[in-house]
């Protein structure tokens, strides 16, 4: 009924500032790559069918401030980076995600404020600068720009602010159903971008909603978005095939650093056959109804599709 394709595949790629490709501790076998390694690992995974990266940038800490301001510097990382991918590998699409965590000196994906009720994110003042930051993206070449950063009303915004800039013909992927989840932990470690203080439960959604998630889908298609996503994947499959039933759009699903690092580590153990079971995860979340899965295993997954058929 199902079989998964290489062509389904998105891949997460971490990107730095620095000449060296750095192995990452929290997450073993993903690296956070320099310029150059990134176009490199671009390229072998594009000639492997892979029709997509996703880059996440590792941003120094003398970066971060509390506006985030960097995330839509002119000549940032990410700008750089998308040039750079493009000039190279004109085929490959380049989706970059827009959020403030890698450059907010709070850890948080919208702007903080500190309050005598404690910690509050700042919806709107985020979303001004979030379309700035799509913006930046777009300009630099970006295909797709891909908001995970669960602030209400962001894809509307970005959606204008993009038509306004002329970047009428980059899409958008929203991260529509993301939940707050633990297993995004190595995926912090990977970027040193966990929150300094709370948690990212007022803005990501509650791991017992499924409804919620349909509501969210609702706001985003109304919103103009061009494709959705659920996050994680595996502990979400019935969110997944709830949206896919409930929409005619494109649906991604991202199985995120713990998901990975759980096959990873009990296969490093012995205890699980690694190839077998990237493969059938991803056939599973194929089968609840994903049209693209982005995975940290998509290199090792598309060579294992070529070397099958
Ligand atoms: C943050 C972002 C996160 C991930 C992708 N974008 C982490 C978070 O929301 O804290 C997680 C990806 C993963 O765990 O692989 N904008």
């Amino acid at each position: 009924e199902k079989v998964l394709a290489v062509g389904d595949l998105i891949y997460p790629l971490f990107v730095h500032g620095g000449e060296d490709d750095q192995a990452i501790d929290s997450m073993p076998g993903c690296m956070r790559w320099s310029l150059e390694g990134l176009v490199r690992e671009a390229g072998e995974a594009h000639a492997l069918g892979i029709p997509a990266v996703v880059l996440f940038p590792v941003v120094p800490e003398s970066l971060k401030s509390s506006d985030a301001a960097e995330c839509f510097h002119p000549e940032g990382l990410v700008p750089r980076s998308v040039a750079a991918l493009k000039a190279a590998h004109p085929g490959l699409v380049v989706i970059t995600d827009v959020a403030l965590d890698p450059y907010n000196a709070d850890g948080h994906d919208g702007i903080v404020r500190k309050g005598d009720a404690g910690l509050e994110i700042l919806n709107d003042e985020t979303v001004e600068v979030l379309c700035k930051q799509a913006v930046c993206h777009a300009r630099a070449g970006a295909d797709i720009v891909a908001p995970s950063d669960m602030m209400d009303g962001r894809v509307g915004a970005i959606r204008e602010a993009l038509d306004a800039a002329g970047c009428e013909k980059v899409s958008i992927l929203s991260y529509t159903a993301k939940y707050a989840s633990a297993y995004y932990g190595p995926f912090r470690g990977a970027l040193e971008s966990a929150p300094k203080e709370g948690d990212k439960k007022s803005y990501q959604m509650d791991p017992g909603n499924a409804r919620e998630a349909l509501r969210e889908l609702l706001l985003d298609e109304a919103e103009g978005a061009d494709m959705v996503m659920v996050k994680p994947a595996g502990p979400y499959l019935d969110v997944i095939a709830k949206v896919r039933e409930a929409t005619v759009l494109p649906v991604a699903a991202y199985q995120v650093s713990g998901e990975y690092l759980m096959i990873k580590s009990a296969a490093a153990a012995g205890w699980l056959d690694e190839e077998a079971v990237v493969m059938e995860s991803l056939t599973g979340i194929k089968r609840a109804g994903a049209d693209m899965i982005l995975t940290y295993f998509a290199k090792q997954a598309a060579a294992g599709l070529q070397a099958g058929s």
